[in-house]
């Protein structure tokens, strides 16, 4: 094989192989180094792909028992198969797994299996099955992503004490599962096991859940979470977990009465946040910078301390989202192929993928507050949207944040159905710096969940028509 190259990429996850197909693209020499095995990173493999799997599958099970009796569907033998679920989830991520595959056939990039570790500023030596293999490349581009992290003296052994993979693959419902973390993962997962039987508990240092999301959806979110049957205990700090025979006792203290309590269950979930996964690189030795927090340091065109060497996604940062690394990706390919490359981080849509769905872009109220921004706001309820009120689904609302002044949307918040798909309307309206006035003045046809944003943005002038 033929072993210079224009751009290596290290790492095929969202970030990396949408980074190495773009600069193939764009006639570059391309090569991707995955150790994994499978392309797609823990997106496809362990992440967003089987996570969304499990939540639309325990979602129709919660659905199917709880609500098709009463609208007609009728049964009398609903009965859960892990085994069978499981199976489709792995199909699932099976398939988009060799779909990137063929991407990268179809683009012609190279995809080298192994572990990548930096030999100088434009050599690399790939690690595969006890063989080493070097190759040379102009530019450089990590896309290593991250890994779970854990609390001081918890060890995860994803059999009874998980991370997020572990919660993946269970082979039994846990009859009390713990989740200590009430962010993106604490909260998909916890619905997941509750939805398919489990008594859930989530214990939160803070006292609200999902940190830096606006205020009012948060509070939303936990009342809805709340009356599917998830228990939460806000304010407290755990400390420990501990093992004992056939069950784990999580110990916590109350942050504000210092009292210390203890939980047990059958599996404890840690969701407390992800670290950049940059070991093994060699990173130090070659003079590529990293902050305190173990991320990569980069400038404004993605480029690190070493001027051939280029970082994106989580290994760098910003929020730890796919879709934020993809843009990242793109944006180096693009630069390296003496275009502009660009990636607008006010506007990066965040999804929970619970029942209702949460989906913000843009600022949030309390983020203008501290900036001192006037702003109006416009909400509108889903009970009062036709479409949801049919299919039952009328928990949530729509709240629109315009400037008081120039009414241009500054960020849109919401929880409701759908409202996943919904967002990518307002961060294309914010792209293009829209007002509220003109998604007020944008047809939306009828009867769709999105009218409730065109409400919305009526109700910042207090004319909002169904409600
Ligand atoms: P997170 O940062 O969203 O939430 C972690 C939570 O743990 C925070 O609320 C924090 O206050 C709490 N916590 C920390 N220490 C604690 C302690 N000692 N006791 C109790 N609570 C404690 O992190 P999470 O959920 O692990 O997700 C990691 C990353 O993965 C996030 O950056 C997220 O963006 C990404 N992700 C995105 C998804 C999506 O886009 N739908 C799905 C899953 C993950």
């Amino acid at each position: 094989m033929e072993n210079n190259f224009d751009v290596i990429v290290i790492g095929g996850g969202p970030g990396g192989y949408v980074c190495a197909i773009r600069a193939a693209q764009l006639g570059l020499k391309t090569a991707c180094v995955e150790s994994r095995g499978t392309l797609g990173g823990t997106c496809l493999n362990v992440g967003c792909i089987p996570s969304k799997s499990l939540l639309n599958l325990s979602e129709t099970f919660h659905k199917a028992k709880k609500n098709f009796n009463s609208q007609g569907i009728e049964f009398s033998d609903l009965k859960l198969n892990l085994d069978k679920m499981m199976l489709s989830k792995n199909k699932s991520v099976q398939v988009l797994t060799k779909g990137v595959e063929f991407l990268f056939k179809k683009n012609k990039v190279t995809y080298i299996k192994g572990k990548g570790v930096l030999l100088s500023k434009n050599e690399i030596a790939i690690y595969e099955s006890g063989k080493k293999t070097s190759y040379k490349s102009k530019n450089i581009v990590i896309a290593t992503g991250s890994s779970p992290t854990s609390l001081p003296g918890i060890d995860i052994d994803e059999k009874n004490i998980l991370s997020s993979t572990g919660a993946l693959s269970l082979k039994k419902v846990p009859k009390k599962l713990i989740v200590i973390g009430g962010g993106y993962i604490g909260l998909e997962m916890g619905s997941v096991w509750s939805r398919l039987g489990s008594e859930v508990t989530v214990l939160e240092y803070l006292d609200h859940i999902t940190p830096g999301m606006d205020r009012e959806i948060s509070k939303e979110f936990q009342k809805i979470l709340t009356k599917q049957g998830i228990k939460f205990k806000l304010n407290n700090k755990v400390i420990g977990v501990e093992k004992a025979p056939d069950k784990v006792i999580v110990n916590f203290v109350d942050n504000q009465t210092k009292e210390k309590q203890k939980l047990d269950c059958d599996k404890v979930l840690i969701a407390v946040g992800r670290k950049p996964y940059t070991e093994g690189l060699n990173l130090t030795k070659i003079g590529v910078k990293k902050d305190p927090k173990g991320k990569i340091e980069v400038n404004n065109k993605l480029q690190t301390s070493v001027s051939n060497i280029y970082a994106i996604g989580d290994v760098i940062k910003g929020p730890m989202l796919a879709h934020k690394a993809e843009e990242e990706g793109i944006a180096v390919s693009e630069i390296l192929a003496g275009q502009a490359g660009h990636v607008n981080y006010d506007i990066i849509p965040g999804v929970i993928y619970t029942s209702p769905e949460v989906a913000v872009v843009g600022k949030t109220e309390e983020e203008l507050k501290l900036k001192n921004v006037n702003y109006k706001v416009g909400k509108f309820p889903f009970l009062a949207n036709s479409r949801a009120k049919v299919n039952n689904e009328t928990d949530g609302f729509v709240k629109i944040i315009a400037d008081s002044k120039t009414d241009r949307v500054l960020g849109v918040h919401m929880i409701g159905p759908h409202t996943g798909d919904m967002i990518a309307e307002m961060a294309l309206a914010m792209e293009f710096g829209a007002s509220a006035e003109d998604i007020a003045r944008t047809c939306h046809a009828h009867p769709t969940h999105t009218e409730a944003v065109k409400e919305a943005a009526l109700a910042i002038d207090k004319r909002a028509i169904h409600f």
